[in-house]
């Protein structure tokens, strides 16, 4: 490696064998070891909703991730920092991500505003107008002390279209060299760029063409996932996939339906992440290989069956289909038990698209996975 890339990552990335696009890899952070393809479930505020950081362990969790923004809020950078970093604060000796901020904050707060200079917003606590800089996302994120840290990105709606959707991809560019100038600790945290430009391929393409340039240790693809066709999706994942570099690794954000992971590792993706499977769960939806099983479901009442018999989880051996259905929605437990089945199944998924692909037989585990989630091939 050049002495100019020792300087400015934390990381390994090393892509032990390929199907095609797909590839299995190993990517070595400085609190762990991550094999890709990877789900990284969202744990906002340093929590996995109704999980403990035990139990992460303990489903083969490598990684999850924080938001900056709601970091910030509380219990804040300066304390986080005095603590020893959210690793300590969480006791998770494992990899962290963090995003940026600026995308929960366009898609949590109405008022947020976007400027040349950062994202400003009125904060949640007492509503007094407040910036967020690209300078101050990385101040911030090396505070919070993650493996990872992404820059701040300009992200738009996929569905909007016209000048705002060029004018944000070229500010993202511009955030980037501010980003990597305000990054204090490049030999203990990775900066991410963030790949823009909607579902437009020009405008991709020249950011692809510009983020590549910076060298940075890894790229994530972002402004997906926003209700746009799936068609489009994938074509800008695989556009995307094919333009940045082989020996990086590739994230994409905000994804977290089975079958997406599936196509976008397929793609030549490695790492995901997504609120879906906790949040589903909490509402009593389970996933299993068939797909969704709607616990609400009156059927479930007399069904004495597991989850899925096929999952070897805690939740699968102790627990029937008629028990969390009459908890599911009235009981903490019962959210907090179908949500780790759920982060089972996402880990499971994540190892079984990387052993397949070690082994040479992942065109047989996608080929299985879509017949049961399309059993009459609809
Ligand atoms: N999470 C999901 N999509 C995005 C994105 O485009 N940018 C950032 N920063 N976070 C995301
Ligand atoms: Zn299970």
């Amino acid at each position: 490696m050049s002495a100019r890339g020792l300087a400015n990552m934390a990381l390994q990335f090393e892509v032990l064998a390929r199907h095609n696009l797909a590839r299995a890899s190993r990517l070595t952070l400085p609190h762990h070891v991550v094999q890709t393809p990877m789900f990284m479930p969202v744990g906002t505020q340093g929590v996995i909703k109704g999980i403990t950081c035990d139990q992460l362990e303990d489903l083969g969790c490598q990684i999850i991730l924080g938001n900056t923004y709601h970091l910030a809020l509380r219990p804040g950078a300066d304390l986080l920092e005095q603590i020893g970093g959210l690793h300590k604060f969480m006791n998770w000796p494992r990899a962290l991500l963090t995003d940026s901020g600026g995308f929960q904050m366009v898609s949590l707060l109405h008022l947020a505003n976007i400027t040349e200079e950062g994202v400003t917003f009125q904060s949640p606590v007492d509503g007094t107008p407040m910036l967020l800089t690209p300078e101050e996302s990385i101040q911030i994120q090396n505070k919070i002390g993650a493996d990872i840290i992404m820059a701040l990105d300009d992200v738009v709606k996929t569905t909007t279209t016209g000048p705002r959707v060029e004018e944000a991809m070229h500010r993202t560019i511009r955030w980037i060299d501010r980003c990597v100038a305000a990054h204090s600790r490049p030999t203990e945290q990775n900066l991410f760029a963030i790949v823009q430009g909607g579902l437009d391929q020009n405008l991709r393409a020249q950011c692809l063409k510009e983020l590549v340039k910076r060298n940075l240790p890894g790229y994530a693809i972002g402004g997906l996932s926003g209700g746009e066709e799936k068609d489009s999706f994938w074509r800008i994942v695989a556009q995307c996939t094919a333009g940045l570099p082989e020996d990086k690794p590739r994230y994409v954000m905000g994804v977290g339906f089975p079958l997406d992971i599936v196509v976008c590792s397929a793609l030549g993706a490695d790492m995901y992440d997504c609120v879906y499977p906790t949040r589903t769960g909490r509402f009593g939806s389970a996933l299993i290989p068939e797909g969704v099983l709607k616990l609400t479901n009156a059927s479930m009442a007399t069904d004495n069956r597991p989850l899925d018999p096929s999952c070897t989880c805690m939740v699968c051996k102790k627990y029937t289909r008629s028990y969390l259905h009459t908890i599911v929605t009235k009981e903490a437990l019962g959210s907090q038990l179908v949500s780790y089945h759920n982060i089972a199944y996402m880990m499971k998924l994540s190892q079984d698209l990387h052993t397949s692909i070690l082994e040479g037989r992942f065109p047989r585990f996608v080929q299985d996975f879509l017949q049961k989630q399309f059993p009459n091939g609809d």
